[in-house]
């Protein structure tokens, strides 16, 4: 069961424009839980890739689904770890061959339907952060604020390569450039919870602000719906 009472903060946006950073920064000033949507899809694929079952095999990914008991828990840096079977696969999940079945598994809508709750059960108070693709159009449609980050695909390629580098994860920028070209098409032209910023959501360009800017600009957006629904009630 959700809890209704929670205030949620939604950051939605493509690949590699920093919403895990910003959300994490975000979740840590406001002493808030945080959910990394994209790390369940990851953790869907992952399973699937061990139980070798393709990412087009809808049945079978159900069925996987309702067998993983999979566990999550932010550390002192705000990085959610994620544990199957005890084991922590927090890193293997980031690898980018995850991410690309990640994407292609999370077309179909059942499996969207099939991680909803898991999603939701995050929303504990004092409030959550979530960040993803359909946070404020469909797992948070009453989010006390929503917030899109966009930027252009060659910056957030760049922002991406790096983060990876830094994972030790060995790819060319040109690789993580396709990638993100690719991802995008799919995540941005899917039936069901395409990736969209939703009516109601501030959408903000990083392509020109660093992280502390975009952090700053998010705090100020909440600071100022706070203010307004003071001044309404
Ligand atoms: O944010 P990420 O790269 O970890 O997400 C991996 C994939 O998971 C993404 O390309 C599409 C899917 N995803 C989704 O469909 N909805 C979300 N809310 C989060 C991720």
């Amino acid at each position: 069961m959700q809890n209704r009472a929670a205030p949620v903060i939604t950051i939605d946006g493509p690949g590699g424009v920093g919403k895990g950073t910003v959300a994490h920064l975000l979740a840590k000033k406001l002493n808030w839980h945080v959910l990394d949507s994209g790390a369940i899809y990851r953790v869907v694929a992952f399973a699937a890739e061990k139980a070798g079952i393709p990412v087009d095999d809808y049945d079978g990914l159900l069925k996987l689904i309702k067998g993983i008991k999979a566990t999550f828990s932010t550390d002192n840096e705000g990085t959610m770890h994620v544990f199957v079977n005890k084991g922590d696969i927090t890193a293997r999940i980031r690898e980018p061959h995850i991410g690309t079945a990640a994407s292609q598994l999370s077309v179909y809508p059942p499996i969207r339907t099939a991680l909803l709750d898991c999603q939701r059960q995050f929303r504990k108070p004092k409030g959550l952060v979530a960040d993803g693709r359909d946070m404020g159009t469909v797992v948070f449609p009453d989010a006390q604020l929503k917030i899109f980050l966009d930027a252009s695909p060659e910056a957030r390629a760049i922002r991406r390569h790096r983060q990876l580098l830094q994972q030790a994860i060995n790819v060319t920028l040109k690789d993580v450039f396709a990638q993100i070209i690719e991802r995008d098409a799919r995540d941005r032209t899917r039936a069901v919870a395409p990736l969209k910023p939703a009516e109601d959501a501030v959408i903000i360009d990083t392509t020109e602000l660093s992280v502390d800017e975009v952090f700053t600009e998010v705090v100020l957006q909440w600071d100022l719906r706070q203010h307004k629904d003071t001044h309404s009630s």
